[in-house]
């Protein structure tokens, strides 16, 4: 018998799509990230990479992140973390946006450029604008021997493995791995993180792919969501705190693959403008897990219902207060707030999925896009 198997079904080991695959990897994609980084007994994170920039690192009087799409979204996460554990201003930059506005940056500056494929022609430009000006660059990229890693002065690698899917799964949440070491490192180094604290997050890390690893598990009751919604013409994601870059990501991986009309807004800014978007069919994601803003998302919860919106919200496991609002849940569980943006951005990433099958898209290659820009 004639074994009938091409190389693409071989690669993406029995699912049908890479980006089901890559979506369905990440708890071992983010181990490969942190594991090597973390001490044996979770005292203390090595970042080889940080070895030649450390003390300007620790030293920076500001932190410029640069990065394009989904990078971006994870350099907005890593913003939050840095200033709330390192107390190191920090701002987050466009690559386009960054090489064409004139920006003030200095040899006192410490810049950051995230990029999957390492490639992408304006993030690429920003470095090289910034290495002009003085500034050290670092570099988070997955593709090793990339350009980027070849211009930086230093660099951490995601070790998420090829991503093939044109909408980044794993790269996201391995970039937002390294990233939190990074705000650890730092916070640790400059005396802002008590080593309890320390010790405690890193702890909180290592548990994460356990945590993705029961998300994965809902993915039937996602679909059995996805097929109610797979006809919307608008869809808004809401979130606050480090859920609000989770809110950009998901809209965007619902714009990327089922081409649906798709915006993340913080929750508090619903009321100046989006607020009148909603009706009876428009499907508002709530990202609404118990952290400090949790009694202020209920409320934007209970606003959406007041206009007949569709809820489906991300909760902590066993939160029955918003089970009994929102028509439907996707639950995770508890997690440290720091680190909630890589559980939260999983059971999104999955409703896109679904959603972009049912609706007979091309998910692994969506129109007009493509997976590394390389010009501008
Ligand atoms: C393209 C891809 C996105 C990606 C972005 C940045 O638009 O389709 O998935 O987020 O480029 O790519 P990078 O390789 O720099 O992370």
């Amino acid at each position: 018998e004639e074994l009938d198997l091409d190389i693409g079904e071989i690669d993406k080991n029995g699912f049908p799509h890479f980006m089901l695959k890559e979506i369905f990897e990440q708890p071992r994609s983010i181990l490969d990230t942190f594991r090597g980084r973390v001490a044996k007994d979770n005292s203390e994170i090595v970042l080889g990479g940080l070895y030649r920039v450390i003390d300007d690192l620790v030293q920076a009087k500001r932190i410029l992140i640069v990065a394009c799409g989904t990078s971006w979204h994870a350099g907005q996460v890593g913003e939050y973390m840095i200033e709330d554990l390192a107390r190191i201003p920090v701002e987050v930059e466009y690559g386009s946006e960054f090489r064409y506005r004139n920006p003030v940056i200095t040899k006192d500056d410490f810049v950051i450029a995230i990029s999957q494929s390492g490639e992408t022609a304006d993030t690429l430009a920003a470095i090289r604008m910034a290495k002009e000006a003085g500034a050290r660059v670092l570099g988070i990229c997955n593709v090793v021997g990339s350009s980027i890693p070849r211009e930086t002065d230093a660099g951490v690698y995601t070790h998420a493995g090829p991503e093939i899917g044109v909408a980044s799964t794993k790269a996201f949440t391995a970039q937002v791995t390294v990233l939190a070491m990074i705000a650890m490192v730092l916070g640790n180094k400059r005396g802002e993180l008590s080593t309890d604290d320390y010790n405690e997050l890193i702890h909180d890390l290592t548990e994460v792919p356990a945590k993705i690893e029961k998300i994965l598990q809902q993915n039937e009751e996602i679909k059995a969501i996805a097929e109610i919604y797979k006809e919307a013409t608008n869809a808004i994601y809401l979130g606050r705190g480090y859920l609000f870059p989770v809110a950009l990501e998901g809209a965007l991986k619902l714009k990327e693959i089922s081409y649906i009309h798709a915006e993340g807004y913080p929750a508090a800014e619903m009321k100046h403008g989006p607020i009148a978007l909603i009706d009876e069919n428009m499907p508002v994601i709530v990202i609404a897990t118990k952290d400090k803003s949790y009694d202020k998302i209920v409320s934007n919860i209970q606003e959406v219902k007041a206009r007949n919106g569709k809820v489906i919200a991300v909760v902590t496991e066993g939160d029955d207060t918003i089970r009994n609002m929102a028509d439907h849940v996707m639950e995770v569980p508890e997690s440290t707030e720091m680190l909630s943006a890589l559980t939260t951005v999983v059971p999104l990433q999955l409703l896109s999925y679904h959603i972009a099958v049912m609706r007979g898209c091309n998910v692994d290659q969506p129109r007009n896009l493509a997976k590394s820009v390389t010009v501008e």
